[in-house]
């Protein structure tokens, strides 16, 4: 469902204030106006009703960084197409997308989705908006920087193999060094598909050039010397463009892994 335009009464309130965009106490907010709200009986078990209750929250007290309902309707309708067995989100924050799609992820039949969340804090509300959603036996929230995250899922045999979905939305310029990492771990192969989030707001042209660089041009890079991921792995790239949930523009880069060359 690609958005063509925005609807303003579902805007966000501002994330700016006092100089914060988040860890200001609004997320811990959130927490006690969802736990204490007049229908938390009805959001367990319901992944709908919490995230309901999360917008509600971002459009009536403090905007939050969430990816929000349109570009989250993009990577729902993602998931519902290629039905991973396994994904990881690089940026959890207070658990909107990790709920949105791990939602998504269980009604297409896949098993697990791992949530990696660098600030304790937020993993923390996350966990329990995740477990009031019902999604625990799906969803695990893991507490650390990406690539810390990557590394221990990898070396206690969550991620052993090849992943079909991932979804960058953490530190811009750690995307590419975390996907290379993914890469080398052997964590990317043919089906796999990279959601990147914040393609314009701020942009990530690093990235942007990564996924869509030929494979003779990422051998050509790596034998110059730079780090190295799987320089063989062939990408198809696109950019969706969609809006924040504040209301402006931004686009996600969607990018199938379509082989691997010879
Ligand atoms: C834009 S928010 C994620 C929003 C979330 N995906 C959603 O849509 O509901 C970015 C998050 O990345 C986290 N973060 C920042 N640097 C990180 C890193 N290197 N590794 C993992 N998480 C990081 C921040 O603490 C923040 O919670």
């Amino acid at each position: 469902m690609a958005a063509t335009s925005f609807d303003s009464s579902k805007a966000y309130k501002s994330w700016e204030v006092d100089g914060k965009f988040f860890g200001d106490g609004r997320e811990v907010a959130l927490l006690e106006y969802v736990h204490s709200h007049p229908d938390v009986e009805q959001m367990r078990g319901n992944p709908k009703r919490v995230i309901q209750a999360i917008d509600a929250f971002a459009q009536s007290h403090t905007g939050l960084i969430n990816i929000g309902e349109l570009k989250g309707a993009l990577v729902c309708d993602l998931v519902a197409k290629h039905k991973p067995a396994v994904m990881l989100e690089l940026g959890g924050y207070v658990g909107y997308s990790a709920i949105l799609f791990g939602d998504a992820l269980k009604r297409a039949g896949g098993k697990r989705y791992f949530s990696v969340e660098k600030n304790p804090l937020f993993a923390a509300v996350a966990s329990s908006l995740i477990d009031l959603a019902g999604l625990r036996d799906t969803v695990r929230v893991v507490v650390g920087t990406g690539a810390e995250g990557i590394q221990r899922l990898y070396d206690e045999g969550a991620l052993a193999s090849q992943i079909q979905a991932a979804f960058f939305d953490h530190h811009k310029p750690s995307y590419t060094s975390d996907l290379k990492l993914c890469e080398r771990l052997g964590l990317i192969g043919e089906g796999t598909v990279l959601i990147a989030d914040n393609m314009i707001l701020p942009g990530n042209p690093e990235y942007e050039a990564y996924v869509r660089a030929s494979v003779a041009e990422k051998r050509a890079k790596a034998d110059a010397g730079g780090e190295k991921g799987n320089p063989s792995l062939q990408y198809v790239s696109r950019s969706e463009i969609s809006y924040e949930p504040s209301g402006q523009q931004d686009a996600l880069e969607i990018t199938e892994c379509s082989g691997i060359a010879a």
